[in-house]
C-alpha cells in the first residue's frame, strides 16, 4: 500500500481529508493526528518543526510517497525546512505539500475590495506566512491576520456549539473587521475552524465571504497529481482510509466522529 499521508496536530486535518476524499475518493489515505502533543498553535517554531518532521518520517516509513501537512501551523512553521533541508536527505523522490499556498492562490480571484482577513492560531498568525504567500502571488492585496487562541480549545472540548463559542467567535470577528473594515473575504486559516462555521457566519456581515480551505486544498492536490503523473502512479487506488493517533484510539474515535459525521476506528502509535 502506498497511500497519501495526511498529517495534522490533532483532529483539524480531518476537515481537509474530508474535502480531499470528496474530490479524489479513488486513492488510499493514511491519516495521522499527533493528538497527544496537540495543540501546536501555541508551540515554538523548533517544537512544531521537530514534531512535524517526526510525523513525516513516520508516514514515509508506512509507505506514503506524498504527505499533506493538513495543518496551517505545521505548514507555516515546518514545511519550508522539511522541503528544503530534510527531504533531499531522506528521499528526494517523495513530496511534502502544505495547505497555505493553495489557499493563498485562490484568494486573488475571490476578493473584490483586495482586503483579506485571516483567522488562525497564534503560531500561524505570528509566522506571517499567509501575508508573505499572498504578497508573492497578489501584491495588491492587504492582509490582516487575527489570532484566535481560544477557538481550537473550544472545538477540541466539544464546546463549538456553546454560548462560550458565541462570545469568542464574535469577539475575534468584530476585532478583525474593526482593524480593517474594507475586508470582504475571510480565510479560515486553521483546519479546526470549519466546525465553528455556523457561529462565524452568524457574526460576519453577509457582504463578507468566509472561506474554509478543504475544497481548495482538494482542487490544488488534484491539479498537482494531474501535473505529476509519476507521483499519481505511485499512489495506490483502493479508496481506503486508515486513522492513526498518538493518543488513546478510543479518545480519538469519539472526537473524530464529530469532525467527520461518521464513525472511525483509529490505531494508536507513538512518535519520537
Ligand atoms: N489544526 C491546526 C491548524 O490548522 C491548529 C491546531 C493546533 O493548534 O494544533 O493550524
Amino acid at each position: 500500500m502506498s497511500p497519501i499521508g495526511v498529517f495534522d496536530s490533532g483532529y483539524g486535518g480531518l476537515t481537509i481529508l474530508d474535502g480531499i476524499r470528496q474530490m479524489l475518493p479513488q486513492y488510499d489515505y493514511l491519516y495521522l493526528g499527533d493528538n497527544a502533543r496537540a495543540p501546536y498553535g501555541t508551540r515554538s517554531f523548533e517544537r512544531v518543526y521537530e514534531f512535524t518532521l517526526q510525523a513525516v518520517k513516520f508516514l514515509f516509513q508506512q509507505g506514503c510517497p506524498l504527505v499533506i501537512l493538513a495543518c496551517n501551523t505545521a505548514s507555516a512553521k515546518a514545511l519550508r525546512s522539511i522541503q528544503q533541508l530534510d527531504l533531499p536527505a531522506i528521499d528526494p523522490t517523495r513530496r511534502v505539500l502544505g495547505i497555505i499556498r493553495p489557499t493563498a492562490e485562490v484568494v486573488g480571484s475571490i476578493t473584490s475590495s483586495r482586503h483579506v482577513g485571516i483567522l488562525a492560531t497564534e503560531g500561524t498568525t505570528r509566522s506571517l506566512t499567509y501575508n508573505l504567500e499572498i504578497a508573492k502571488l497578489h501584491p495588491d492585496i492587504v492582509v490582516t491576520g487575527e489570532a484566535c487562541p481560544m477557538w481550537v480549545p473550544l472545538v477540541e472540548n466539544h464546546e463549538y456549539d456553546s454560548l462560550g463559542a458565541d462570545y469568542f467567535v464574535q469577539r475575534h470577528i468584530d476585532h478583525l473587521l474593526a482593524r480593517d473594515p474594507m475586508i470582504d473575504t475571510i480565510i479560515l486559516g486553521c483546519t479546526h475552524y470549519p466546525l465553528l462555521l455556523d457561529k462565524i457566519l452568524k457574526y460576519t456581515p453577509p457582504t463578507v465571504r468566509v472561506i474554509p480551505q478543504g475544497g481548495y486544498v482538494a482542487s490544488s492536490l488534484q491539479d498537482y497529481l494531474t501535473r505529476h503523473p509519476d507521483m499519481a502512479s505511485r499512489i495506490t487506488m483502493g479508496g481506503s482510509v486508515r486513522y492513526l493517533t498518538t493518543e488513546q484510539p478510543s479518545v480519538f474515535n469519539t472526537s473524530a466522529t464529530l469532525f467527520l459525521q461518521h464513525e472511525v476506528s483509529a490505531e494508536g502509535i507513538s512518535l519520537g
